[in-house]
């Protein structure tokens, strides 16, 4: 049976990160209808056990299938790092599921390796070593520094983005050593791109800012060409985006990415359990 084109993608992290993602999905394929999941009421993620947040990732999962979802993206870090294998174990034959390591990993081993690249992002992507054994097992030689700054995130769900705060935690964390010195960073968080432009600017322009949300977008555009899957056209029907749990910082953040006020609902997945 051919799978219909006109079905939704599905996007999910735990916040405002993943509309970095979702942002770049539209900028390539602006007919597709998406529908996304912030989990808000459990943010952050990355402070979570590994089982925590396959707990939380299955959930949404499931949800994004049961709305018909044609590919689900993970648009978060550390739910990619930790859940992606048994979500594609469990639901990979239903389902695309794309996570945002593997498309990095790939980018970074064809045009940059064996530059020594840093990477942060939460403790729990982090803790997991996802980059640097991806990285290491196609390019041993390559150099990664791997660091935890696990003070950017609610630092960003708090709308704290270009001012003196942001500028000195920003500064704090990049000015430890190795990490000073990298010719490369993965920015291996879907949050911050957000920052992106004050953390070039720590490195005075000078180093290679990789973000996820635009190499995973031509990644997603690319999987659903393969498989004749791109829509044609839009229906008018407009995105929706669920929270579990309505933040102040939400809506005022998603109008950095998208012109009109976004269809915002609330939806708590687990209010049953
Ligand atoms: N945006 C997420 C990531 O890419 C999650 C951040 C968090 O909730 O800690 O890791």
């Amino acid at each position: 049976m051919k799978m219909d084109a006109n079905r939704p993608i599905g996007v999910f992290d735990s916040g405002v990160g993943g509309l970095t993602v979702a942002h770049a999905l539209k900028q390539v394929m602006p007919e597709e209808r998406m529908i996304y999941f912030g989990d808000t009421a459990h943010l952050p993620y990355g402070e979570k056990s590994p089982e925590a947040i396959l707990h939380y990732a299955d959930k949404i999962t499931r949800f994004l299938m049961d709305q018909d979802c044609k590919t689900v993206v993970i648009a978060c870090n550390s739910a990619s790092s930790v859940a992606y294998g048994p979500l594609r174990d469990w639901y990979g034959t239903e389902v695309d599921i794309v996570n945002v390591i593997d498309p990095v990993v790939e980018y970074y081993l064809e045009h940059l390796a064996p530059a020594k690249v840093g990477v942060i992002g939460t403790k729990a992507t982090i803790r997991s070593g996802a980059y640097e054994k991806k990285i290491k097992e196609k390019s041993p030689e390559a150099g990664v520094i791997s660091r935890a700054t696990p003070l950017l995130v609610p630092m960003i769900e708090e709308g704290f983005i270009f001012d003196n705060i942001s500028n000195a935690i920003i500064r704090a964390y990049l000015s430890d050593e190795p990490l000073r010195s990298v010719e490369a960073l993965i920015l291996g968080c879907t949050h911050y791109p957000i920052i992106k432009n004050q953390i070039s600017k720590f490195y005075d322009f000078s180093v290679e800012i990789l973000d996820s949300a635009a190499i995973v977008a031509r990644t997603v555009k690319d999987l659903l060409g393969e498989k004749d899957l791109l829509r044609r056209s839009g229906d008018g029907q407009k995105d929706v985006f669920y929270v579990s749990d309505y933040t102040p910082y939400f809506e005022k953040i998603s109008g950095m990415f998208f012109e009109e006020k976004i269809n915002l609902k609330k939806l708590d997945l687990w209010k049953d359990e």
